[in-house]
């Protein structure tokens, strides 16, 4: 799957040097720039306007605008849309109702905050039947910091009065020791959807194995197209599986902001951009954690506050 991602590299016109002053421009995708005028990219991005209007003509090509779905087809779509319990109520709330499947939830916050425990939590909760706030699945887990903890689902198993042996046997776990790896695991992912009733695809973290890899200013650019290939991977993901992705994120530390939260989600808008739900995680008073919805263009930014316990995330 990874192979067939398009990039703007791929489109007849575009060689490296357009390609970096087309992302300076803030055109980062096909399909921004097939639903720009070609005058507004020139003027953006100093390339000239016949190569522009070229490189729109091709861009829609590809992005295939002018695609039209009926409104019943795009409400069946959408009433497919299943919600996974994170085994607070308030959590649930916040996010509508729990885990949405077909987006991309992220969970932020700097070390110690909750993700992986989160995390831990969907992977037991999606076994849950339906009537229980789950979604009868498998969960599958990339994990690239090598966090996971079979001991810990036991707990939060038996929290639940489920078979700690049987939780695991429905948890697929891979460990991606660099971002290529974390990458083809996405494909390999979609395989096991083929076997089983894949219903939630944890990545954690999504962005720790990039930054690592990609240090410095001059690699910044490389990077962030990495990711973007990879969030577009995780959207063919979901269409093909009706399963919910759920990712964590590191914190940059910001000690230069005066107001707000002094601190931002690694991956900038593109990550931002590709993630439906955005929940930043801080510590709370007594061990509780505080969760933030932020940006979300249909709920309102308001907060929750969830305990970790031994039997996993509760109110
Ligand atoms: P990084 O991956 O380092 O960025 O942190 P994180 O956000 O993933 O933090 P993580 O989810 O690992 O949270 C760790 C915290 O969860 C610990 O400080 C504990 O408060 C809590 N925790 C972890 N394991 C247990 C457990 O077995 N029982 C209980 N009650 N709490 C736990
Ligand atoms: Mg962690």
């Amino acid at each position: 799957m990874t192979s067939d991602v398009i990039e703007l590299e791929d489109l007849p016109g575009v060689g490296p040097a357009a390609a970096e002053k087309l992302r300076e421009g803030r055109f980062l995708s096909i399909e921004a720039i097939a639903t720009e005028s070609p005058a507004k990219i020139s003027d953006a991005t100093g390339i000239g306007i016949g190569s522009c209007t070229k490189i729109v003509a091709e861009a829609r090509k590809i992005a295939e605008i002018g695609e039209f779905i009926t409104g019943d087809e795009l409400e069946k779509r959408r009433g497919e849309v299943e919600k996974l319990t994170t085994g607070s109520n308030g959590l649930n709330e916040l996010l509508g109702g729990g885990i949405e499947t077909q987006s991309i939830t992220e969970f932020y916050g700097e070390f110690g905050s909750g993700k992986t425990q989160i995390i831990h939590q969907l992977l037991v909760t999606v076994q849950l039947p339906i009537e229980e706030g789950g979604l009868n699945g498998h969960g599958v887990l990339i994990d690239t910091e090598n966090t996971f903890r079979p001991e810990r689902i036991k707990s939060m198993a038996e929290g639940y009065g489920l078979d700690p042996v049987e939780v695991l046997s429905k948890i697929h776990v891979g460990r991606a020791y660099n971002s290529d790896q974390q990458m083809l695991m996405v494909d390999k992912a979609l395989e096991l959807a083929e076997k089983y009733p894949v219903k939630l695809l944890g990545i954690d973290s999504l962005t720790s194995a990039f930054r690592a890899e990609f240090l410095g200013r001059g690699t910044l650019a490389e990077r962030q197209q990495k990711i973007r290939s990879h969030m577009r991977d995780l959207d063919k993901f979901m269409e093909g599986t009706n399963a919910a992705t759920v990712v964590t994120n590191q914190v940059h530390s910001n000690p230069q902001a005066m107001f707000g939260d002094p601190t931002k989600p690694v991956g900038g808008h593109i990550v931002g951009h590709t993630s439906k739900f955005r929940i930043y995680l801080r510590k709370g008073k007594a061990g509780t954690r505080v969760c933030r919805l932020k940006d979300s263009p249909h709920l309102p930014e308001s907060e929750a506050v969830i305990s970790v316990l031994e039997e996993g995330i509760r109110d």
